[in-house]
């Protein structure tokens, strides 16, 4: 297949546009989707975790041989979106001579694709970054959009920055690999996408929720095209998200942090985010927004893929911590409520009263 029939999206960004490719032994071909995609480059830095590294580091090497490929491994999950892990990371760069004109290559969960973008964002004022995110998650989220980002104690991702790739290589064979949690944790996202802006991607989760599960590469590829192309144009419309329009990516979030927080993160992010878009639906029926069959609906596909629906802490617990939320401002809590399935949600103010009156 030539690369351009893998090419699910485009990011239309003026100068700063990019392409999103998805499918099959992407990987292996990394090498020439650089080349194409990618002019002058003078070599390049794959920023890995350990356990990708186990899996793909060598696959990946060889497909950039061209290129002088450096190796950086960084820790596991969010222990690589630390300040110091960042720094340790530029010092990396710096010793295997990448120049302006070289490219970072982020080869991980969504972990190392924030660390590492965070880095290439800064490094040199700035170098190019090429995602190539091999967890679901990564994949039909956090790749594309160019946010970046590293975790203060205070909380996540305090500091970061806009850095758009110059290229997103979704190779969806890596997925086979991937822990049944975590591919579960990133079927919670597809079917946000679904509730948010794709009736036909939802209907496609319900009847193939089977497959998705066992991690069937066409149903993996076919869901992963669908997403990236929602988030291309969230994207677009709103790149920095200033203006409202990506806020609807966060439905099931508000609680959902909540929940991951309260948890102490043994509850994964997407099976919060399942937790907390039941809450918001819940929230929506009773505010006239949804109809009840659609909150059903989503109760039942939650289930079949395995993913909680009911939170596990009372809106006493919840509460406090949805007003720390980022989207909060001045004390009151706004939340994306959906209005149907596949069709777009609206973003409201929403009083405890009616937290608690859907939720208690
Ligand atoms: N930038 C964004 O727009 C954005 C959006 C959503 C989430 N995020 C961030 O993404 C992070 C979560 O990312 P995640 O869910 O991908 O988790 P993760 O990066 O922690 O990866 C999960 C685990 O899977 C392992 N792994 C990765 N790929 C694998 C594979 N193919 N086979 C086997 N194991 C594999 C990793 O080593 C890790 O242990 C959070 O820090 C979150 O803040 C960023
Ligand atoms: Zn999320």
């Amino acid at each position: 297949m030539s690369l351009e029939a893998m090419r699910a999206a485009t990011v239309h960004l003026g100068g700063r546009s990019y392409p999103v490719l998805v499918g099959g032994g992407l990987l292996g071909r990394l090498g020439e989707a650089i080349d194409e995609h990618l002019s002058d480059v003078t070599g390049c830095v794959v920023v890995t975790s350990p356990s990708v590294e186990k899996l793909y580091g060598g696959r990946a090497i060889t497909a950039l041989e061209a290129l002088s490929p450096g190796l950086v491994v960084v820790p596991d999950g969010e222990e690589a979106k630390t300040w110091g892990e960042a720094g340790k990371l530029l010092g990396d760069l710096i010793k295997h001579g990448l120049d302006r004109r070289g490219v970072v290559v982020a080869l991980g969960g969504g972990s190392v694709g924030d660390s590492a973008g965070f880095a290439a964002s800064i490094y040199m004022r700035g170098v190019r970054v090429v995602q190539v995110p091999t967890t679901l998650l990564g994949q039909v989220d956090s790749g594309v959009g160019g946010k970046t980002a590293v975790n203060h104690p205070a909380g996540k991702n305090l500091m970061g920055s806009f850095h758009q790739p110059g290229l997103v290589a979704c190779d969806t064979g890596l997925l086979a690999t991937l822990p049944k949690r975590e591919l579960r944790s990133g079927l919670a996202e597809v079917a946000k996408y679904g509730v948010i802006s794709d009736a036909i991607l939802y209907r496609g989760v319900e009847v193939e929720a089977e497959k998705l599960l066992s991690a069937d590469a066409d149903a993996l590829r076919w869901v992963v095209t669908r997403c990236v192309t929602a988030k291309a144009r969230y994207v677009e419309a709103d790149e920095r998200d200033e203006k409202g329009i990506r806020a609807a990516l966060n439905y099931g979030h508000t609680v959902g942090h909540a929940v991951e927080t309260l948890s102490d993160h043994t509850i994964r992010h997407g099976e919060a985010v399942a937790i907390g878009m039941i809450a918001a639906s819940r929230i929506a029926v009773n505010l006239g927004l949804l109809k009840q069959p659609d909150l059903e609906r989503q109760i039942t596909l939650l289930e079949a893929l395995e993913l909680p629906a009911e939170s596990p802490y009372g809106v006493d617990e919840v509460l406090p911590l949805m007003r720390r939320d980022k989207k909060a401002e001045h004390g009151s809590i706004r939340l994306v409520l959906p209005t149907g399935i596949g069709t777009e949600p609206e973003v409201r103010v929403v009083s405890e009263a009616e937290i608690r009156g859907a939720l208690a």
